[in-house]
């Protein structure tokens, strides 16, 4: 492998990591949890918006131009104007009408927490289990808003807790997500599916959520297949502000060495992700502060590689070693730190005693890669002449104008001060 490459390596290899923990944030639980939503839930559930005729005992509301019949039956529902749902009952609505998008009143007040409207609407034998065009029922709806009175009353009329929407979430994953867990206590859940929703809990670094279903029968070592097999505890650590709910799962006596299919363990999710109260957490619940993950680096690396100089900061501070090096590729954090460009954890490194002139496998030093320019795409001119000049690898007569407005914009004044000083 020459110098590029192998450089490259470690750079693909973090950034792929992190490049596949934004995008399950996007694309959500849809193929992750391995859940279907049941198929056959839309039994009785309206096609469409049923066509109300013209007629003069219909009330005014029903008449309206401009909403349209059907729209001014789900308005009531939304708005919660239960003297004009129990009006268009009495003239015959039907109660399990839908909305383009699939929506029935039923979802909607539930959604939206009206109570006596659900109630209205179960008594004219609303179907209780009908879902939206994006799988959500109005057990799901409630859950996820948070509506204790509206949750209980579905379950008491029959709702289907086992029911999952299209990203896979069932009511119980949906009040773990939005962390109600008053709503979390009345939703019944086999083990799998309590699991599913404490990582979702996690994910979301719900401290109340987390707390309230580490006391059901859940599973601390269930895998979350959106962060390549981590565990909770690691998909916890990966949430900047999620120390309380970390703490939470070592108490609980979630494994700190869980490594998922990459071998991160949850101080590399940390490390790359997370903040320095989350690291601090992991090291206090006994991590390993030079554990390797599967290419031989350290969380100090990861960290380096991602540029997350508040996690850096809590390695360095717990005496991460800075001259680690990386087990297959020999590089060390300053290696790492051109992946990221940042220039306050460069500067954090070398005043910790990194040592520029460490060479990787190829007989590279950071300034030897910063040399190479195709290795580091990302890097401009600036930032490169500038890292050289940090790491001794450039003379203050070669730095020009603008390296120095780069380094004041992004380093303390006093420091800058200082390096401009000490070489001149
Ligand atoms: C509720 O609907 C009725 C029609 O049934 C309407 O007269 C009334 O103004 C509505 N109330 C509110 C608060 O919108």
């Amino acid at each position: 492998m020459g110098g590029r490459s192998a450089i490259r390596a470690a750079v693909i290899a973090v950034l792929m990591a992190a490049l596949g923990h934004c995008r399950f944030r996007v694309t959500e639980a849809r193929n992750l949890f391995q859940q279907n939503p049941s198929a056959t839930l839309r039994e009785g559930l309206a096609a469409g918006p049923v066509p109300l005729e013209e007629d003069d005992d219909l009330p005014a509301v029903l008449k309206d131009e401009n909403l349209g019949a059907n729209e001014a039956w789900f308005t009531a529902a939304e708005s919660g104007n239960i003297t004009a749902i129990n009006s268009m009952l009495d003239n015959g609505v039907d109660p399990n009408a839908a909305r383009d998008d699939g929506s029935t009143a039923l979802i909607l007040a539930a959604r939206f927490g009206h109570k006596a409207i659900v109630v209205a609407l179960l008594e004219a034998s609303a179907q209780v289990n009908g879902y939206d065009n994006s799988g959500d029922t109005a057990l799901l709806a409630a859950s996820s808003a948070g509506h204790v009175d509206v949750v209980s009353l579905l379950l008491q009329a029959g709702a289907d807790p086992s029911h999952s929407n299209d990203l896979g979430l069932t009511a119980l994953s949906a009040a773990a997500q939005a962390g109600h867990a008053a709503v979390l206590a009345l939703l019944p859940g086999q083990p799998p599916d309590l699991s599913v929703a404490l990582l979702v809990a996690a994910e979301a670094g719900q401290t109340a959520a987390v707390s309230a279903l580490i006391k059901r029968d859940v599973d601390l070592e269930m895998r979350s297949p959106r962060h390549s097999g981590a565990t909770v505890l690691g998909v916890a650590a990966a949430v900047p502000g999620g120390e309380e709910v970390v703490r939470e799962l070592l108490r609980a006596g979630a494994d700190v060495g869980a490594t998922n299919a990459d071998g991160w363990t949850p101080l590399h999710w940390a490390a790359a992700f997370g903040d320095g109260s989350v690291v601090e957490a992991l090291l206090e619940g006994g991590a390993q502060v030079e554990v390797r993950e599967g290419d031989g680096l350290t969380p100090l690396m990861v960290a380096a590689a991602r540029g997350n100089v508040a996690t850096a900061r809590a390695l360095v501070g717990a005496g991460a070693d800075v001259n680690a090096r990386s087990t297959e590729t020999l590089q060390t954090p300053l290696h790492f730190v051109l992946t990221s460009g940042n220039l306050k954890l460069l500067d954090l490194l070398l005043k910790s005693g990194a040592d520029p002139k460490i060479k990787d496998i190829n007989g590279d030093t950071p300034g030897d890669v910063l040399d190479k320019g195709t290795a580091l795409p990302d890097l401009s001119v600036t930032q490169r002449r500038v890292f050289k000049f940090m790491m001794g690898f450039l003379e203050l007569s070669d730095v020009k104008d603008g390296d120095i407005q780069y380094l004041y914009s992004q380093l303390p004044t006093a420091r800058v001060d200082q390096l401009l000083a000490g070489r001149g």
